[in-house]
C-alpha cells in the first residue's frame, strides 16, 4: 500500500485490494497453529468509541493469531471520561509507540484526523456514516470465494444506505473490482448524492431485486437517526425486509450477506438469515479475521 494507513477504500488501488485479498486467501490455507514470530515485536491498540462485537473481536483475534501484542482500550474507563480530548488521548497512546492504532468513532473523519497526529499506522474500523474499509474487504473476499469472481456480478445493497459506512465502502470497492452495484431503499434512506456514485437506484424492491447475484442487507442505524425515517419497524419489514418470498425475485442462486448485527424481523427474516445454503452472514464473520490479519501484515511489513 502506498499509504501506511487504511482510512478509506478510495486510497486503495485495484492492485492493493487484490494483494490483500490474495494474502487473506493464503492465510486461510495456513494452519492455525503457525503463529508468525515476525510480529511478536508489534503492538496494536484497539481504540473503539462505538459499540462493536465482531469488528473488535476480529481485530483482536487477527492480531493474536499473528503473534502481535494487542490492547483493547476501554473508552468507558479511560481518561476520556475525565475530559481528555480525542487528540490528547491519541497522542498519549502514540507516545507508547504502538505500531497500529485501530479506531472506531461515531464521527466521520476521526481516524483521518488521528492519522495526522500520530506516528503509527491507523486503521479505520468504522467512522460515522462514512467508511468501514475492512468490512468491504471481507465482503469482497466472501463474494470472491463463493461466486468465484466479482467482476460483472449484480450486487444489490438493500436498506438503510443513508447511514451506512458499510454501503459506502462496498460501493467504492466493488465498483473498482468491476461489479455492478445498485441500491434499494425507501427515498428517506437514500443519500442525496447517491446518483453521483455512478450506481443504479431502486425505490421499488421488487424491481430492484430482479437479476441480482448478491443481496447485501443493511441494519437500520437508529443510533444515527435524528428524526423519523421509517413509519414503523413492522411496516419496514413488510415493504423492505428480506424474506423468502422477496428473495425469490433475485437470481435463483443469489446469495445473502449482512455485516451484522442483524435485526431479525426488521431488515431480514430468520428464515433467510439462517439458511446456510443462501446466507453468507457467518462466513463473512469468519473471513473477517483473515482479512484483518492480511491488513495488519501489510501495514507492518
Ligand atoms: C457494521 C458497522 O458497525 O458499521 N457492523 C460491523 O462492523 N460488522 C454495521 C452495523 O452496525 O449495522
Amino acid at each position: 500500500m502506498k499509504n501506511k494507513h487504511l482510512l478509506s477504500i478510495k486510497d486503495l488501488s485495484i492492485k492493493d485490494i487484490n494483494k490483500i485479498l490474495l494474502s487473506a486467501e493464503k492465510i486461510l490455507k495456513q494452519k492455525k497453529t503457525s503463529k508468525l514470530n515476525k510480529f511478536s515485536n508489534k503492538n496494536i491498540i484497539n481504540l473503539f468509541f462505538e459499540d462493536s462485537t465482531r469488528t473488535l473481536t476480529s481485530f483482536e483475534l487477527a492480531a493474536k493469531q499473528l503473534g502481535a501484542g494487542v490492547i483493547n482500550m476501554s473508552v468507558a474507563t479511560s481518561s476520556i471520561k475525565k475530559g481528555e480530548s480525542l487528540i490528547d488521548t491519541a497522542m498519549t497512546l502514540n507516545a507508547m509507540n504502538p505500531d497500529i492504532l485501530i479506531v472506531r468513532h461515531n464521527m466521520s473523519g476521526v481516524p483521518y484526523l488521528l492519522s495526522e497526529k500520530v506516528r503509527c499506522s491507523v486503521i479505520n474500523a468504522g467512522d460515522g456514516s462514512n467508511e468501514h474499509p475492512t468490512q468491504a474487504l471481507l465482503d469482497a473476499l466472501t463474494i470472491k470465494i463463493n461466486k468465484k469472481r466479482i467482476s460483472g456480478l449484480e450486487v444489490a445493497i438493500l436498506g438503510d444506505v443513508l447511514h451506512s459506512r458499510v454501503a459506502r465502502s462496498n460501493i467504492y470497492l466493488l465498483k473498482k473490482l468491476g461489479a455492478k452495484i445498485r441500491v434499494i431503499a425507501p427515498p428517506t434512506l437514500l443519500p442525496s448524492n447517491i446518483e453521483g456514485l455512478g450506481i443504479k437506484t431502486f425505490k421499488n424492491l421488487e424491481k430492484g431485486l430482479e437479476g441480482v447475484d448478491i443481496i447485501m442487507v443493511l441494519r437500520i442505524q437508529k443510533e444515527r437517526m435524528t428524526g423519523t425515517y421509517v413509519p414503523s419497524e413492522k411496516e419496514f419489514f413488510r415493504f423492505w425486509g428480506l424474506d423468502r418470498k422477496k428473495l425469490e425475485l433475485a437470481k435463483k442462486n443469489a446469495l445473502v450477506m449482512h455485516p451484522g448485527p442483524i435485526n431479525r424481523g426488521i431488515e431480514i427474516d430468520s428464515d433467510v438469515a439462517d439458511d446456510i445454503g443462501r446466507s453468507l452472514i457467518l462466513e463473512q464473520v469468519k473471513l473477517g479475521v483473515a482479512i484483518r490479519m492480511a491488513v495488519i501484515k501489510e501495514l507492518t511489513s
